[in-house]
């Protein structure tokens, strides 16, 4: 009996991250999306360019990070002023529900992410089966809003109290230092954790987006045009 192979999250991410790159064509201007997932994608749209298996693409990353990651790689780079229509982006996501919304940002690059594949024709969201929620906000992890850092703590407070039937608690993100983490935009993000759903979303993302110190939240709603899940299969056989 051979025994079953077992792949690590990391291996289900760049399993996902390969297919989507199936969808690239030369020519494409495309989205680069940011986190452990993204980077597999890139990793792979560098090499085929390098092996001369794609030609004429332009990235447009949605981070710092990504940007040097892609320049490392030797991608052309563009931005949205440039390139307002984007053929397709690739990017991972935090939780994907059963109507393909989501939740991103706890990377912390949700609002470059949202402005490119808010401006792309096509997004292929790529996630491991861990990322697969009934409901926004029900892995018990954070939902991310990216704040202005003046008066943090009143926006932080407002959005706390905007959720309150959600049980929700509203906490600053802090780097590995115990300081604000600072978005590539210089802003804070203040992370929301949620007991209960938060009925409709739509609503609930307008609620956030009234308040006067929220840049953006962190829900991506009827954005994916399609979720490329990796799902480990264990095939264990018996043999007599
Ligand atoms: C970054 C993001 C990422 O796409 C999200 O956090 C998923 O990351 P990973 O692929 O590392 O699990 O939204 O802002």
């Amino acid at each position: 009996m051979s025994p079953p192979v077992i792949l690590t999250q990391d291996e289900l991410k760049k399993i996902a991250a390969y297919k989507a790159v199936e969808f690239v064509e030369s020519g494409m201007v495309l989205g680069l999306g940011t986190g452990s997932t993204a980077k597999h994608a890139v990793d792979r749209i560098g090499d085929l360019l390098r092996q001369g298996k794609l030609t004429n693409i332009v990235g447009i990353p949605t981070s710092k990070k990504t940007e040097e990651q892609a320049l490392s790689l030797g991608i052309p780079l563009s931005d949205l002023d440039s390139h307002p229509a984007i053929d397709l982006a690739i990017d991972g996501a935090d939780e994907v529900d059963p109507h393909l919304n989501l939740v991103k940002g706890r990377g912390g690059s949700l609002l470059r992410e949202k402005m490119v594949e808010g401006a792309c024709k096509k997004f292929v969201c790529i996630v491991d089966e861990s990322k697969l929620v009934k409901h926004l906000g029900g892995s018990g992890l954070a939902l991310p809003v990216e704040v202005v850092p003046f008066c943090w703590k009143f926006t932080a407070i407002k959005l706390q109290n905007l959720f309150e039937r959600s049980g929700c608690v509203a906490k600053l993100r802090n780097d590995c230092e115990g300081k604000p983490f600072v978005t590539d935009n210089g802003n804070y993000v203040v992370d929301l954790y949620l007991k209960k759903d938060l009925g409709d979303l739509q609503i609930a993302s307008d609620a956030t987006l009234r308040i006067a110190g929220v840049v953006e939240n962190g829900m991506f709603l009827d954005m994916a045009t399609t979720v490329i899940v990796a799902v480990l299969v264990l095939d264990y056989f018996f043999g007599i």
